[in-house]
C-alpha cells in the first residue's frame, strides 16, 4: 500500500530497464515490513549532478548507481566510504547530514556471496580472469580483504598490469600478479578459487568460455562466474565437469542489494529473507529468457 509515509529508493543508470534491483528491494521491503518503493531512474551522463541534488531535495531514502555513472557520481557526494574511495566507484548512496555518503556494495556483496558459498578469502589463492569493470571489483576485494595471492589473467596483459598495480597500491601489498591468459599453464599445481570476470559466455554467446582447455579446470576447487545470464555458464559447466563446485553471479547481485538495503534501513536482513529474494530474482530472470 502506497500512502503518505511511503519512502522512495531508486536506481540511477543508463540503461536501466533490464535491472533486477526493483525485484530485490521491493521484495525485501515487503518481507521486512518497510514502507518504501524502489524504482529505476534513467539518468543521462550530463545530468548526474542534478540527479544527486534532486535525490537530496526529494529526500530519497537511498539510491543505487549503476553503469555508466559509478565513478562520475563521486564528485557530488558529501562523504565516501574507504573501500569505495580506493576502488574509485560507488554503487550505493546513503543520506547523511550534508548530502549522500557513497559506498561500494558490489565489493562487499561479492564478499558475502563468497561467504554464503562457504569461501572465506583469507589465505585463499585466487585465479581471477579478466580486467574489465567486473573483474576490477573482484581484484580490489581480494587485495583489500586478505586473499593470499591473486593470479590476474587477462587477454590484454597491459590491462591486467594496470588493475594489479592499482589494487596492490590500494591494499599496500604486492598480492596481485598480472599475467597473460595463456599463462595459466605455468601456475603452481594446486587447487584455486577461480573468479570468472570476463564478458565471455554472456548471453547470447552461451557456448563460449574464456579458457576452453579442460586441464585448466582441474586447477579449480570453486569456480565463481560473475556472469548470471545464462544461469549455468559454460565456465561453470567446465568447472563442474572437472570435479569443482560452480556458482554464478546472481548471489553477488543479491548481496550487493541486501547490503544497500541494510545501509538504507538500518536493518539486518535475515538469511531466510535473502533466500526468498534470490528465488524471486531467479523467477524474474526466467520470465525474460
Ligand atoms: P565488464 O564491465 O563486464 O567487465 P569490460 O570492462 O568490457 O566488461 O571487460 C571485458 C573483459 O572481458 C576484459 O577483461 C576483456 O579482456 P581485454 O581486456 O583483453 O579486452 C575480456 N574479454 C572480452 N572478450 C574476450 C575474449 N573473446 N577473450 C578473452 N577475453 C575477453
Amino acid at each position: 500500500m502506497i500512502d503518505g509515509k511511503t519512502r522512495i529508493c531508486g536506481l540511477f543508470g543508463n540503461p536501466v530497464e533490464h535491472t533486477l534491483s526493483p525485484v530485490i528491494h521491493n521484495t525485501l521491503a515487503k518481507r521486512c515490513g518497510i514502507n518504501m518503493v524502489y524504482v529505476p531512474f534513467l539518468v543521462d551522463g550530463d545530468q548526474v549532478k542534478q540527479a544527486v541534488e534532486g535525490a537530496r531535495a526529494l529526500q530519497l531514502l537511498g539510491v543505487n548507481v549503476t553503469v555508466p555513472h559509478k565513478s562520475a557520481v563521486i564528485p557530488y557526494l558529501a562523504e565516501i566510504d574507504r573501500e569505495a574511495s580506493l576502488i574509485g566507484a560507488v554503487n550505493t548512496l546513503v543520506p547523511v547530514e550534508n548530502g549522500f555518503k557513497g559506498y561500494n556494495t558490489d565489493l562487499s556483496g561479492l564478499y558475502r556471496a563468497l561467504v554464503s558459498e562457504g569461501i572465506s578469502l583469507s589465505g585463499e589463492e585466487v585465479i581471477l580472469l579478466g580486467a574489465g569493470g567486473a573483474a576490477r571489483a573482484a581484484a580490489f576485494l581480494c587485495a583489500l580483504r586478505g586473499a593470499e595471492r591473486v593470479y590476474l589473467l587477462n587477454r590484454s596483459l597491459e590491462k591486467a598490469q594496470a588493475v594489479a598495480e592499482e589494487a596492490n597500491l590500494a591494499a599496500g601489498r604486492q598480492c596481485i600478479l598480472p599475467m597473460e591468459l595463456s599463462s595459466w599453464k605455468s601456475l603452481p599445481e594446486k587447487k584455486y578459487l577461480a573468479i570468472q570476470g570476463t564478458s565471455v559466455g554472456l548471453a547470447p554467446n552461451t557456448e563460449e568460455a574464456v579458457i576452453e582447455d579442460r586441464d585448466f579446470y582441474r586447477l579449480i576447487h570453486t569456480g565463481f562466474d560473475l556472469v548470471y545470464r545464462p544461469a549455468n555458464t559454460r565456465f561453470m559447466r567446465l568447472t563442474e565437469e572437472a570435479g569443482g563446485k560452480a556458482c554464478n553471479g546472481l548471489k553477488m547481485l543479491l548481496y550487493q542489494g541486501v547490503e544497500a538495503f541494510e545501509l538504507w534501513t538500518g536493518l539486518k536482513v535475515k538469511e531466510e529473507d535473502a533466500a526468498f529474494c534470490y528465488e524471486q530474482m531467479k523467477k524474474e530472470l526466467e520470465k525474460n529468457e
